[in-house]
């Protein structure tokens, strides 16, 4: 499905056959890209006065020190990076409706909120997105609105409703039991578990989500506290692997944490009390860690107004800082990490305000950019397409002004966004 690029020539040749017609469409739709410098993330490289140039939804090429040719979009002052992917979102929830608000909202009404923020996080230069956990398959629904061209918004992998015990962090503990109260993904005992796994393959997920421990935003649980036995998650990765799909797992404690990684899961979501040991086992597996690092602040600042539970902001209390310190010590030891938000706790489209908080907590600026792109592009078994600027892959191009790699503030002020060779955003719009 190749959409429209602003200079798309279409050359549409009718042949006639025998009582029938055939339309065939042939065209021509180079696009060329030149900025300041673009981060080449898989080498760490700096291309100085790069050209960037597109045909259709792919790069076809990218060469330094050439003068832009006549037409060319030309990004003065900016920086090229490759589109922005982040690994943890909720798209369709809103930073303003916690705690019991949430019990207000239904799955259609939030499938109808995911269009908005799947655009907002567009414009924020997010072009690929892993969504984890949505009821109602509203996830799904969006993704393939997106995908038919129908809303515009990220790249997605969805999850479909994360997996967990009853009275989890993935169940609903909100109400009385005489309501009847129960979380779509709840699953217990290992057969349970494949039971849900396979429903969610059944609806349309790529990917599965499940809770390890328990959780700072649902009712009745415990961050610190496993959930999920080992063997129901080792269920869980044996049929998503299987299916060669991906298993995130949410887990705070360190012993949850353990766990999911001996289970074999891709990602630990959240990964906020690491010890050594479990930072060795991360190393040892390949397990990625996705830490949202940014969200305690707008938690601690904004929650209460926004419905957080009084209990919630008392376990942030205790998660946020220790979680930081956590990040710390995984970088340093040099733990698979990619960019995971958690947006929809804090405004879908304020993303990026976590790169300044991944630099401030041990990362190079380069290396905060790579867990954002190449990083996350190989979790998601997606490497071969996106990730990086480079010639054969899809245009996904996010510029942002000045130099990143000075000034990593700047990723929060992107001004120009190409998804899959289609430009969303150009506020140096000039041609
Ligand atoms: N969804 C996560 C939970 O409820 C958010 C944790 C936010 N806090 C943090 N410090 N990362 O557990």
């Amino acid at each position: 499905m190749y959409r429209k690029t602003n200079n798309r020539k279409s050359l549409m040749a009718i042949l006639v056959g025998v009582g029938s017609a055939i339309l065939a469409q042939a065209s021509v739709a180079v696009t060329y890209i030149s900025a300041d410098r673009l981060i080449d993330v898989e080498t760490g490289k700096v291309i100085e006065s790069p050209l960037v140039t597109v045909d259709g939804n792919r790069i076809v090429s990218v060469e330094a020190d050439v003068p832009a040719p006549e037409g060319a979009l030309a990004l003065a002052g900016m920086t090229l990076v490759p589109g922005l992917m982040d690994m943890h979102v909720h798209l369709t929830g809103s930073s303003d409706q916690h705690g019991y608000r949430r019990l207000a909202v239904t799955s259609e009404r939030a499938a109808i909120t995911g269009v908005k923020s799947a655009r907002a996080s567009l414009k924020a230069g997010f072009t690929t997105m892993r969504n984890l956990g949505a009821s109602g398959y509203a996830d799904i629904a969006l993704r393939d609105a997106i995908n038919d061209g129908d809303v515009p918004g990220p790249r997605l992998f969805v999850s479909g409703p994360a997996i967990g015990i009853t009275g989890g962090h993935c169940d609903n503990n909100l109400l009385t039991h005489e309501y009847e109260a129960r979380g779509q993904g709840v699953a217990d005992g290992p057969w349970a578990v494949r039971a849900k796994v396979r429903e969610n393959f059944k609806y349309g997920a790529d990917l599965i989500k499940m809770c390890a421990t328990g959780g700072v935003m649902s009712r009745n649980t415990e961050p610190g506290v496993q959930q999920l036995a080992e063997e129901e998650m080792r269920a869980a990765v044996v049929e998503a692997h299987r299916r060669g799909a991906i298993v995130a797992a949410h887990a705070h404690g360190t012993e949850g944490i353990k766990a999911a990684i001996r289970a074999g899961v891709d990602s630990i979501e959240h990964a906020s009390f690491l010890d050594r040991e479990a930072i060795r086992l991360a190393k040892k597996n390949d397990t990625v860690l996705s830490m949202d690092i940014y969200v305690t602040e707008y938690i601690l600042s904004e929650g209460e107004k926004a419905g957080i539970m009084p209990e919630s902001l008392e376990k942030e209390r205790k998660v946020g800082g220790r979680q930081r310190e956590s990040f710390r010590a995984a970088v340093d030891a040099g733990v698979k990490m990619v960019f995971g938000s958690d947006a929809s706790i804090y405004p879908h489209g304020q993303n990026a305000r976590q790169f300044s908080r991944m630099v401030e907590f041990g990362m190079t600026p380069l290396q905060a950019l790579q867990a954002a792109t190449i990083n996350s592009a190989r979790l998601l078994g997606q490497d071969t397409r996106l990730g990086s600027i480079r010639a054969g892959k899809l245009a996904d191009i996010v510029a942002v002004p000045g130099n990143l790699l000075e000034d990593i503030s700047v990723m929060e002020r992107v001004s120009f966004v190409m998804k899959d060779g289609q430009v969303f955003r150009n506020d140096n719009r000039d041609f």
